[in-house]
């Protein structure tokens, strides 16, 4: 498997210089770490926006925000797009083992602070086409196979710069990864962050910045 992408470290991305002003999150154990490792990808890479799939409480949100630049309170456009199930789903029906779940209020540790558009839907299925360009995602829904692999080849269409995954760590996840990306070896070098849990592919023409 390690073969289908390069393997980096955390070092030869974050530095102190692309940390400045970004919003550290310490809600979880390796989180700290790996949403370093996003911030300074959007920093590095510049993309004008970015679809995270899977906003959850919105701490991720937030940190795509900030590394946006996103100002509290006063911003009036955003960059930042984000979707997750439509309020009220029972997260029985998404998660039947109990392995996640999703919070009442989508998005609540950022929606009151930055500007950003909540988008509600199956993130598989959606029509994000009158949100283009989008230029990053973030993709960070149910881990499993199936949804991963649907995200991925959803987050292509876009033909965007970057695409940054979550949880790689989780087999399904890498799988999917892997073979969602398969039939774009011309077009993206994949990336797994070996000292975090992030994969990342960068598109061949924006590769020199890295
Ligand atoms: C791991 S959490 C996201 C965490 C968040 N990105 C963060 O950084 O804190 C996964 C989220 O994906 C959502 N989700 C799962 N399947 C989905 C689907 N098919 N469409 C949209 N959202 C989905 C869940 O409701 C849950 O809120």
């Amino acid at each position: 498997m390690q073969n289908n992408y390069k393997e980096i470290t955390s070092d030869k991305i974050v530095s102190d210089q692309l940390m400045k002003g970004a919003y550290i999150r310490h809600d979880f154990p390796g989180f700290k770490d790996d949403f370093a490792v996003i911030h300074c990808l959007v920093k590095m890479f510049t993309p004008k926006t970015i679809l995270e799939v899977g906003t959850s409480h919105g701490y991720g949100t937030r940190v795509l925000c900030v590394a946006f630049g996103v100002k509290p309170f006063f911003s009036f456009f955003s960059p930042v797009y984000s979707i997750d199930v439509p309020p009220k789903t029972d997260p029985d029906i998404i998660y039947p083992d109990h392995e996640d779940g999703h919070p009442r209020l989508t998005g609540k540790h950022c929606r009151f602070i930055y500007r950003y558009h909540q988008l509600y839907g199956d993130s598989r299925f959606f029509d994000y086409s009158p949100y283009y360009p989008l230029e990053a995602w973030f993709i960070d829904g149910k881990h499993d196979y199936e949804f991963c692999t649907a995200d991925t080849l959803q987050a292509l269409k876009s033909k965007p710069k970057l695409i940054i995954w979550h949880d790689m760590q989780i087999e399904e996840v890498c799988r999917a990864v892997i073979d969602g990306m398969s039939k774009e070896k011309e077009n993206y070098v994949l990336y797994r962050v070996v000292d975090t849990r992030i994969g990342f592919a960068v598109r061949k023409d924006v590769l020199c910045l890295l």
